[in-house]
C-alpha cells in the first residue's frame, strides 16, 4: 500500500465495517514502522486494474496483530483475501513472526472460515468488544507460521 492508494483503500475500508478506520488512520499507519500494508488488485468488467482489497497488520518481534483485513464488496469470494492473508502471512513469517492473532466478531461467518482455512483456532473471547453494538469479538491465534509451507500454498493457488 502507498500513499496513491488511500482513497480505495478508506472506501474499500467503509464498505465492509459498521465502525470503518478514516482515511487518517491508514495515512498513519503507513508512517508506523510497525505496521505491514498490502493491497491487492483485480480487474473490473472492463480490464481495469482496481484495488479490490487490503490488510493492515502490526509486527512487534516475534508477534503479528492482524488490524483490519476487507475485500471490496464486487470482488469476494474469488479467492482473493486467501491470496493477500497468505502473503500478508508468508512476509510476516520470513521476518520472523511466529504467532499471529486477531479480533473478529463472533457472527462474521464469512471471516472466521477463512481464518479457519490458514489454521488460525478461537483462542480466547472479548465479550462486548465491539462499541456499536457490543457484539463479542472472538481471539483467534495461528501459531508456528512456517514461511516454506505458506510459500508452497501460494504456489498452490496461483
Ligand atoms: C472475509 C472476507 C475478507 C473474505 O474475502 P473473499 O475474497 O471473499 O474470500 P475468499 O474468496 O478468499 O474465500 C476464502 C474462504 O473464506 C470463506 N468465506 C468467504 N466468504 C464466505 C461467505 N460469504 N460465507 C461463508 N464462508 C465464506 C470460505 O471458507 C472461503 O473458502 P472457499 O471459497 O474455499 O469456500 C470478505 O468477506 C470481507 O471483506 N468481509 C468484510 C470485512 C471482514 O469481515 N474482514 C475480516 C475482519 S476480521
Amino acid at each position: 500500500m502507498t500513499t496513491a492508494d488511500l482513497d480505495p483503500v478508506a472506501e474499500i475500508d467503509s464498505v465492509s465495517f459498521s465502525l470503518p478506520w478514516p482515511k487518517k488512520s491508514f495515512e498513519y499507519e503507513l508512517r508506523n514502522p510497525f505496521s505491514r500494508l498490502w493491497v491487492i488488485e483485480a480487474e473490473d468488467d472492463s480490464g481495469i486494474r482496481r484495488i479490490a482489497g487490503m490488510i493492515c497488520s502490526w509486527v512487534i518481534e516475534e508477534e503479528g496483530h492482524i488490524a483490519t483485513f476487507a475485500i471490496h464488496p464486487d470482488y469476494r469470494r474469488k479467492g482473493l483475501a486467501t491470496r493477500l492473508l497468505g502473503t500478508a502471512l508468508l512476509e510476516a513469517a520470513r521476518e520472523g513472526v511466529e504467532l499471529v492473532y486477531l479480533e473478529v466478531r463472533r457472527s462474521n461467518l464469512a471471516a472466521i472460515n477463512m481464518y479457519e482455512k490458514f489454521g488460525f483456532k478461537t483462542t480466547g473471547i472479548r465479550a462486548g468488544y465491539y462499541s456499536d453494538n457490543h457484539e463479542d469479538a472472538l481471539m483467534m491465534t495461528l501459531e508456528a507460521l512456517d514461511p516454506i509451507r505458506l510459500q508452497a500454498f501460494l504456489e498452490d493457488i496461483t
